[in-house]
């Protein structure tokens, strides 16, 4: 099966090679959905410009190529070409699309490694909703790349190292490492790192011990670093159980933090210095990539080693794009990181491309992630201006969706699991419907509403699909029949599905989530329109259109699902 709009370009292609010449098969037909035909062909404008010819008379030129094509071709005004297809070539491509178990989703060739650094909540802080939404949308590309065949390697770039490890630690042997453990795996780093930095400021001999113990730390003595790994591994449990209700991929394995680059930053700074890449500027190490300037006009710098002699974040940064390229093997590197960073990965990205460490030929991206705002319009943070703890949030989520599908009948285990989808799905849907740098308001009212480009009404759409196979007393699998032609609304929905699989290949391909709920969104807003006009389980309705009705519903709930599925949002079977 095919997408049309692809069909199309092909054809329309062709018929420009033969009436126009073979230099003109790679023009962009600039085909477009429309509201006069299915699509329409814009290419006649453009080159009849460049032919000196009438538009007119250039369409007709087109169209007269275009004999044999499966539906109809008309010159409209100054010389459009309102291309509508035959209903017969729709439901055919819609029963090849059901027997495809890919739903016409292609894999790419050849395969690529793509690297995405998404997640990374800092150790030293509490795992904030700022990170929600990086490892929500990274997790979702992902899911995408591998979808597609290529080789997914997800990196945790956990910030789990640095000064204040010095203060944390020394906190951690004051309160007791059982005490400490059980604070961090229950979420309460905020409050273990603010217990910390009050004794930092206002006490001179904790503030020594804490000076003490960040040099004993990188030095590498081994119950220092016992005691790190004490703290990081309550910490990871943290983490990772949050990542378990919200159904992230990732894992252990996954986990590269910055403590993983630490052996590797000194040759870092000495191989930047010596090809000359770096140089020393008022005792610091750094790199000047070309283009860019401070406010001063004066060249601005990447630091990669302070004049105290001390490592930052972009000194583990240009580690981590060296490892990732030569180690790795990466083809794309994926940064799912805050917006709010992206002169720091401009700066590195070009900083590793003076090094050679970073070839034209691999690409790096920064996945820009908008700000999370408050219904106010501000930096999300709770009342009193704290940051919202994460298992806070999802507990209200799930509260909320409890209360919502409360009034429905279902035992309590059900209910449960229910609200649980529910509640996970409006936040993650919530987070990937809108475009991923485009500042977000956190609003449980709207992400929780049964209407609208939201979770829960994705998830609604697929159970009432599979509450009439219920009706129908058997499985969506077993919707065996053909599909064929019939209602408007019937042909609007199957032409729709036909671009499932070039969409997925778009979206992935360009790092754009929210186009595939968009996408979703208007399936199974069509969906609703065709169950309103055309009865499937009414009893008046032919065995074989009953049959066309139900294989239809099928394909619209594997597109759903496996849509849904792609953006990790779970789909509960009933709601
Ligand atoms: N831990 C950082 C933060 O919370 C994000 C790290 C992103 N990845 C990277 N390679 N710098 O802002």
């Amino acid at each position: 099966m095919t997408d049309p709009q692809t069909v199309l370009t092909e054809r329309v292609q062709q018929a420009l090679a033969h009436a126009f010449g073979a230099e003109h098969a790679d023009a962009d037909p600039l085909i477009r959905p429309s509201q006069f035909a299915d699509f329409q062909a814009n290419v006649a404008m453009s080159l009849a410009k460049r032919l000196r010819r009438a538009p007119r008379e250039v369409a007709e030129a087109i169209r007269a190529e275009l004999s044999d094509f499966p539906g109809t071709v008309e010159v409209s005004g100054p010389g459009f070409l309102n291309i509508t297809l035959d209903d017969g070539w729709i439901a055919a491509e819609a029963q090849s699309m059901l027997d495809d178990p890919r739903l016409g989703v292609g894999t790419v060739t050849p395969t690529q490694t793509v690297v995405i650094d998404y997640s990374a909540p800092n150790a030293a802080k509490e795992m904030h909703v700022g990170h929600l939404r990086t490892t929500i949308v990274g997790d979702a590309l992902a899911r995408l790349h591998e979808h597609v065949g290529n080789t997914v390697v997800r990196q945790n770039h956990l910030g789990d190292w640095g000064t204040p490890f010095g203060m944390l630690i020394e906190h951690l042997l004051d309160i007791g490492e059982e005490a400490a453990v059980g604070q961090l795996e229950a979420g309460m780093g905020t409050e273990f790192y603010q217990a910390a930095r009050v004794k930092f400021d206002g006490d001179e001999a904790f503030k020594q011990r804490a000076r003490v113990r960040v040099t004993t730390l990188q030095s590498g003595d081994p119950e220092t670093l016992r005691l790190w790994h004490v703290f990081m591994d309550a910490t990871v449990r943290y983490f990772n159980k949050v990542y378990g209700r919200l159904g992230v991929t990732l894992t252990d394995a996954d986990l590269a933090g910055e403590s993983m680059y630490n052996p590797m930053l000194e040759r870092t700074c000495a191989d930047l210095e010596a090809s000359g890449t770096a140089e020393l500027s008022e005792g610091a190490l750094c790199v000047f990539p070309p283009g860019f300037t401070g406010s001063d006009d004066k060249p601005l710098p990447l630091i990669i080693r302070k004049s105290d002699g001390g490592y930052g974040y972009a000194t583990t940064d240009m580690a981590a794009i060296r490892y990732r390229v030569h180690d790795l093997k990466a083809a794309r590197i994926l940064y799912v990181v805050g917006a709010d960073q992206a002169l720091h990965f401009r700066m590195v990205f070009a900083a590793a491309r003076q090094a050679g460490w970073l070839p034209d030929e691999v690409s790096a991206e920064h996945v820009q992630i908008g700000m999370m705002l408050g219904k106010d319009g501000r930096r999300f943070k709770t009342r009193s201006g704290e940051s919202i703890k994460l298992t806070d949030l999802l507990d209200e989520a799930v509260e909320r969706a409890t209360a919502a599908i409360a009034d429905r009948g279902y035992d309590a285990a059900t209910q449960a699991e229910i609200a649980r989808a529910v509640g996970m799905g409006a936040v993650k849907y919530a987070d990937l419907s809108v475009s991923h740098d485009s500042e977000y308001v956190f609003d449980f009212d709207r992400m929780l509403g049964f209407t609208g480009n939201t979770g829960p009404y994705m998830q609604y759409a697929t159970a009432r699909i599979r509450s009439i196979f219920r009706k129908a007393g058997m499985e969506p699998a077993e919707a065996q029949g053909t599909i064929t032609s019939g209602e408007p609304a019937e042909r609007a929905l199957s032409l729709h599905l036909l671009g499932f699989g070039e969409l997925v290949s778009q979206v992935t391909a360009q790092s754009e989530p929210h186009r595939l709920c968009a996408f979703l969104f208007e399936t199974a807003s069509l969906f609703s329109t065709f169950y309103e006009q055309c009865p499937v389980l009414r009893s008046d309705v032919a065995p074989e259109v009953r049959a066309s009705r139900l294989a239809l519903c099928a394909l619209t709930l594997r597109t759903l699902e496996t849509g849904l599925d792609l953006l990790g949002v779970p789909v509960p079977e009933r709601m």
